[in-house]
């Protein structure tokens, strides 16, 4: 199968193509993935340094709002595209709300479009459990046909893309189905999201700011679980349908930053309250009874187990979250493919 994989440099998209790539997968050679990554900020190639030579794999450097690039990319016989570009920070969404709505409103109404008319066989939307609001402590879990509700710039773009991602499907019976799973953590996570931010931090001895009172609460998942939700998706996801992918991970802040700063050994005095976010979302929880039943997915993943992993995985790999910091991983790209370019 080829498949284009938009935003591939990226924390989730690089996870899922090392899950479909990797040597774990017994079916790697059934698959040749086009990588289309725009490299902003957030992408990063040296997430994806060991394909780099991979002869069923292929970066390329462009954006998903550029019809001419992305239309070129699908005559080359692409059979099936996921996308995961996207800004998707709700912290810059709330400074720079112009760019969310290019790329994660415009970007996916290009990409669409190109696959209509290409007659693309399987189109997955890479959405999120934000797009349904904010929920009262004890309510139950978003449910696929709860209704949408955005509060941020950026789960408001989300939500917009999944409304166009509907019509389509409507519309003209384009094949696509949408997927909106809960807070990912795990290896190749940029430090700015809660969990790589506060790993690194604390072992920096520098403070973690945690918003508000700190008793905000979300549904983490490991990142590894939500690429093998993805993957059923690809497989058997059923044209037109939406799934909820969650974790069984509920914790407030205040619990994640305290577990973080357990495993590393180092003491809860780093933790500073710090001024709320505007809008913030006081919890998630998702039912994702759906997919455990139609596609027979469910996490492997404990909370415990997955953060225990995920600090391993940051203590081991302090050259990349260094080379973040520093902005050093911006030289990846120049090295290996810009100065290879006529
Ligand atoms: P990320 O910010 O780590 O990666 C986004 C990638 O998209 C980067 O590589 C970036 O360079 C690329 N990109 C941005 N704009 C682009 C454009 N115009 N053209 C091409 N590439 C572009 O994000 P992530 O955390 O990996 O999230 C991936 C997707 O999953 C997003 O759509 C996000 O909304 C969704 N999602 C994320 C989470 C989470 O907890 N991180 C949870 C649910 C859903
Ligand atoms: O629910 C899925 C969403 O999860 C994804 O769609 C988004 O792309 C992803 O960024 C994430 O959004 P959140 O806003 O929930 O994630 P973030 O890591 O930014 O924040 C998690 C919680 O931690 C939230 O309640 C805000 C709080 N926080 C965050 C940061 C960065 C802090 O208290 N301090 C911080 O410094």
């Amino acid at each position: 199968m080829k498949i284009l994989v938009t935003g591939g440099a990226g924390f989730i998209g690089s996870n899922f193509i090392h899950l479909l790539m990797g040597p774990e997968n017994p079916h790697q050679r059934d698959y040749e993935v086009l990588n289309l990554d725009k490299l902003t900020y957030a992408g990063n190639l040296e997430n994806l340094a060991n394909l780099a030579h991979h002869k069923h794999y292929r970066f390329i450097h462009g954006d998903i709002c550029d019809g001419k690039l992305v239309d070129s990319l699908l005559e080359s016989g692409i059979e099936a595209i996921i996308n995961f570009a996207a800004e998707s920070h709700v912290d810059r969404s709330l400074y720079e709300p112009d760019l969310f709505i290019q790329t994660n409103v415009v970007g996916v109404q290009v990409l669409l479009h190109a696959a209509l008319r290409h007659k693309i066989k399987k189109f997955i939307q890479v959405s999120t459990d934000e797009v349904y609001g904010s929920l009262s402590p004890e309510a139950p879990g978003f449910r696929e046909d709860t209704p949408l509700s955005p509060n941020s710039p950026y789960s408001a773009s989300k939500a917009a893309a999944d409304l166009l991602v509907r019509s389509y499907f409507k519309t003209y019976g384009f094949p696509a189905v949408i997927t909106r799973c809960s807070n990912n953590y795990g290896p190749y996570q940029f430090p700015e999201k809660l969990i790589p931010l506060f790993i690194t931090n604390a072992l920096e001895n520098k403070p973690l700011p945690v918003y508000g009172d700190g008793l905000n609460v979300r549904d983490w998942i490991h990142v590894e679980d939500h690429c093998r939700a993805l993957a059923l998706v690809l497989q058997k996801g059923r044209e037109g349908e939406i799934y909820n992918i969650g974790g069984n991970g509920e914790r407030n802040n205040l619990e994640i930053t305290e577990t973080i700063l357990n495993l590393l050994g180092k003491p809860k005095s780093l933790i500073r309250f710090v001024t709320d976010r505007p809008g913030h979302d006081r919890r998630y929880a998702v039912d994702f009874r759906k997919i455990q039943k139609d596609l027979g997915w469910s996490p492997i993943y404990s909370l415990q187990e997955g953060l225990s992993q995920t600090v391993r995985w940051y203590l081991s790999q302090e050259e990349w979250w260094q080379r973040i910091k520093s902005g050093a991983y911006r030289d990846f790209y120049r090295k290996h493919y810009q100065e290879r370019l006529p």
